[in-house]
């Protein structure tokens, strides 16, 4: 009886007539693009291990690694910001400057620290590097900003100068030059290669590049000429940070790359001689101090010899430029 009675159910539900469709439901918002994915093989291709001791290995070639300078500039205050890592990150982080008991040496947290976006496609990859914006020359002209466009934007914040050229303020054509460090210090290589704060000695006849003219400054930059492909049995390139005449850049503009700017060499020795002979440096090129008046053109002279000196690239940063100082200088001592 039940088992009939179903089939009877079964039968009569089939054959019911359909009820109308109901209303269509409506569209569910369309989901957020996701952002451009990053594969994480990208960040272990930097990130690992192997990768990573290249780095350790060439850096511990570098000055910025040796630091030679630490235990005499890296706690001083003034000195701090560009002598040691705790001075610089410091600087960098905005807080005023301090004197610092133990410092230590560039590190790769100096420079390095966290990534400001993960999103590399669209706003590329900043190597969590802490400072690559335009920077200014903050010591002796903030007004001046200097923009390479790339990554040698970190070179700027320590190698500047931290003074300026003379100036014959009540303008009667003599200088009292009595500092002993009368010099744009050492790290002066950033408006060197921009072509700036050298002395204009007037009336020099040999002119002055326009700032920021150089082919080197124009078509090439710090991180390519000194962080590029290792070179010199691993002596020069990358995180040396040693530039090298064999660097591949040199032969994107040079078929022969010149190892030297012709003729500088031999003008600083005349000038040195001339410098000396005048009392104004000892025999080792320092400056010394003066209690009497010189011709202003003599002090500009001796700071663009100082200028062309402390760079330490014997005028390869900016050749023209280079040979212009000291042309003008030979001419005004002479
Ligand atoms: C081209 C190289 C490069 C790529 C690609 C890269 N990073 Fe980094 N990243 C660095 C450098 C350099 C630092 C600085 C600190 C260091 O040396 O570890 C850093 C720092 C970091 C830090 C902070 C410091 C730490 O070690 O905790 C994190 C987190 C990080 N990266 C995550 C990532 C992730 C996630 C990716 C992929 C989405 C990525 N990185 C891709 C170069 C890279
Ligand atoms: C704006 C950054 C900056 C500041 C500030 C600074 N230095 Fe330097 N200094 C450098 C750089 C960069 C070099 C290395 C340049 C090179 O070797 O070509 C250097 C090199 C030196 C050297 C080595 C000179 C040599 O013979 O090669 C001494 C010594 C030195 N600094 C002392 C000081 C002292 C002392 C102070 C503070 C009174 C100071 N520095 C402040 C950037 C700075
Ligand atoms: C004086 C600053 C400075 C220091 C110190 C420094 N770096 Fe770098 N690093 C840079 C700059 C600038 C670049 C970009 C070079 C370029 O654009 O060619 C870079 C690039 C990198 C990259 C990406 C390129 C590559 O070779 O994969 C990694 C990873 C990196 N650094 C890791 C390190 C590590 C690890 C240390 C410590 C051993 C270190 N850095 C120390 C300035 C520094
Ligand atoms: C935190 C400050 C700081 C930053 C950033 C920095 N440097 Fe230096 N650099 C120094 C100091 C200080 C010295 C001198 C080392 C010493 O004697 O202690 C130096 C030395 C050097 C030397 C060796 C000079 C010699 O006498 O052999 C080279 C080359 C150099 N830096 C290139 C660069 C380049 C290229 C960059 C940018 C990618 C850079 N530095 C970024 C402070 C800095
Ligand atoms: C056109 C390539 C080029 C550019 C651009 C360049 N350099 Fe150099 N730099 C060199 C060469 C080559 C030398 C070595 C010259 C020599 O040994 O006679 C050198 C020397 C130096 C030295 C002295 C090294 C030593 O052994 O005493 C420092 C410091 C330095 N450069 C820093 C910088 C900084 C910072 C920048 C960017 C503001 C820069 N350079 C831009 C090629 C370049
Ligand atoms: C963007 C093109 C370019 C690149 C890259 C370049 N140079 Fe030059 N270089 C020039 C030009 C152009 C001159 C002539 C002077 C000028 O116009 O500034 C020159 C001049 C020189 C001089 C002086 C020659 C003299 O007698 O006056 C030397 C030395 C030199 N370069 C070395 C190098 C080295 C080393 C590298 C690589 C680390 C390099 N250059 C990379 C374009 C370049």
């Amino acid at each position: 009886m039940i088992l009939a009675s179903s089939l009877m159910f079964i039968q009569c539900t089939s054959e019911a007539i359909p009820g109308t469709a109901g209303i269509d439901g409506t569209n569910g918002l369309d989901g957020a693009d996701g952002l451009n994915g990053v594969g994480v093989q990208e960040c272990v291709a930097c990130h690992s291990n192997t990768h990573r001791d290249a780095i350790y290995d060439a850096f511990a070639l570098s000055q910025h690694a040796e630091g030679a300078t630490v235990a005499y500039a890296g706690g001083r205050d003034s000195c701090s910001r560009c002598h040691s890592n705790e001075g610089y990150v410091n600087f960098i982080t905005g807080k005023t400057a301090v004197a610092i008991a133990n410092p230590t040496a560039i590190s790769c947290t100096t420079c390095h620290n966290k990534h400001s976006s993960f999103d590399f496609v669209n706003d590329g990859n900043d190597l969590a590097l802490r400072n690559i914006g335009p920077t200014p020359l903050d010591l002796t002209d903030v007004g001046y900003v200097i923009d390479y466009g790339n990554k040698s934007n970190v070179c700027v914040s320590c190698h500047q100068p931290r003074s300026k050229a003379p100036v014959d303020a009540d303008n009667d054509g003599l200088y009292l030059q009595a500092n002993s460090r009368f010099y744009p210090h050492y790290g002066g290589q950033s408006t060197m290669l921009e072509g700036i704060q050298g002395a204009v000695i007037a009336n020099g006849s040999t002119p002055i590049p326009a700032a920021g003219s150089a082919a080197h400054r124009t078509g090439a930059s710090c991180t390519a000429c000194h962080m590029g492909a290792s070179t010199d049995g691993g002596e020069a390139g990358l995180h040396t940070f040693n530039a090298s005449f064999s660097a591949p850049i040199c032969k994107t503009c040079h078929t022969a790359v010149p190892t030297e700017v012709a003729g500088l060499a031999a003008d600083m020795a005349t000038l040195h001689d001339k410098l000396f002979e005048l009392g104004l440096i000892a025999e080792d090129g320092s400056t010394l101090k003066q209690t009497e008046l010189i011709p202003f053109k003599t002090a500009q002279a001796l700071w663009n010899y100082k200028t062309v000196e402390e760079d330490h690239s014997h005028g390869v940063h900016n050749p023209n430029y280079a040979k212009a100082l000291i042309k003008n200088a030979l001419e005004a001592v002479n």
